[in-house]
């Protein structure tokens, strides 16, 4: 007689109940729908039936066949499911990792300088005073005491972006602009940062850029002597109290007397090392009093007023503070040379 079809699919679901994995479920598939599974038999005695038998035993098991595949399907989709949901339950993230670091960013060694010699001279009285890094040859040279065929311009020869237009050499354009803003009425108390461009061989203590930051003074009583006590107060606030300051004579085209400005070695205490080059003193800064002819082709007269300035440059004065020994190092961007600044 004919297959019992009706048990075929029950005697399926029970033992697809308990399956619980692809391949066991993929041999369980292939008892019933193989080719050597009772299905697959009946199938072959459809055609040994009498013809009026042939169509209802064909449907039905057509029918048993449907039904089987849709129970292996939504088994085949059951397994998958919790399969995924024990890997989710497995994976625990590792809360004993260290996080990710974030950069923290830090101020450049120049920047400390200039923050600090900021805050040093506002609360000498000064206030700031700031330029623009491409400035006309007036202010950058004419208007303090350059000429055209001076030959201290060789000495800053800069980047020109015209003939009358050059990346500034010096900050103390920015001296002559705001002595022109006074127009001729004093006092005036200020400091300029910035930076500074000028053709120079670039080596362990030169660059073709650097940061300046120049001092002027203008009032009627302004002397060499506050120069020489504000100059000092300035180098035992950077380098120590305990530091000696020397004058030298020098010259500048806008100063007169002009004066270089010397540092007891801080890291010998002026004995002598490789670091002041064995003479006990580091030089750090120009100065001098403010040449008559700045003062009047700035609007100022020399008769009733008289100043003075001081030019220092960052770079330098960072370099010596934190015994750093190549100024290349400063334009790098080296972020493990700079994140030693951090201050934390
Ligand atoms: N401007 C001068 C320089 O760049 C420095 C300086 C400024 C000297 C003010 C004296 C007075 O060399």
């Amino acid at each position: 007689m004919s297959t019992n079809l009706d048990g075929i699919y029950a005697q399926a679901e029970k033992d697809v109940a308990p399956i619980d994995s692809h391949d066991k479920l993929a041999a369980l598939k292939a008892d019933y729908l193989g080719a050597s599974s009772a299905l697959k038999q009946a199938f072959l005695e459809i055609k040994t039936l009498p013809s009026d038998q042939k169509g209802a035993f064909g449907k039905k098991v057509n029918e048993v066949k449907v039904q089987l595949e849709a129970l292996f399907i939504q088994k085949d989709k059951e397994i998958t499911e919790k399969e995924a949901r024990k890997k989710i339950e497995e994976e625990k993230d590792d809360i004993s990792l260290p996080g990710r670091n974030h950069f923290k960013g830090a101020k450049h060694p120049c920047r400390l300088i200039e923050d600090d010699l900021t805050q040093f001279f506002l609360g000498l009285g000064y206030s700031v005073a700031e330029g623009n890094d491409v400035e006309s040859d007036l202010f950058n040279f004419e208007l303090v005491n350059i000429p055209k065929d001076h030959p201290a311009r060789d000495m800053q020869d800069s980047f020109y972006i015209d003939d009358n237009l050059l990346l500034r050499s010096q900050t103390s354009g920015v001296q002559a602009h705001v002595m022109q803003e006074r127009k001729g009425i004093g006092p005036i108390k200020i400091i300029c940062p910035g930076k500074t461009y000028r053709r120079d061989d670039d080596d362990l203590t030169h660059s073709h850029q650097f940061s300046q930051c120049e001092g002027l003074v203008v009032s009627e009583d302004a002397s060499m002597g506050m120069l020489m006590e504000t100059l000092t107060l300035m180098m035992r606030h950077f380098f120590g109290e305990k530091r000696e300051v020397r004058f030298r004579p020098s010259f500048f085209p806008f100063t007169e007397p002009s004066i270089e400005v010397d540092v007891s070695c801080f890291n010998c205490s002026g004995k002598g090392c490789p670091m002041c080059k064995n003479t006990g003193w580091i030089e750090v800064l120009g100065a001098g009093m403010v040449h008559p002819n700045v003062l009047r082709l700035n609007g100022f007269d020399p008769e009733k007023y008289q100043g003075f300035a001081f030019g220092v440059g960052l770079e330098r004065i960072a370099m010596l503070k934190y015994g750093i020994d190549d100024i290349r190092k400063l334009f790098l961007s080296d972020t493990s040379f700079l994140k030693q600044f951090r201050k934390e």
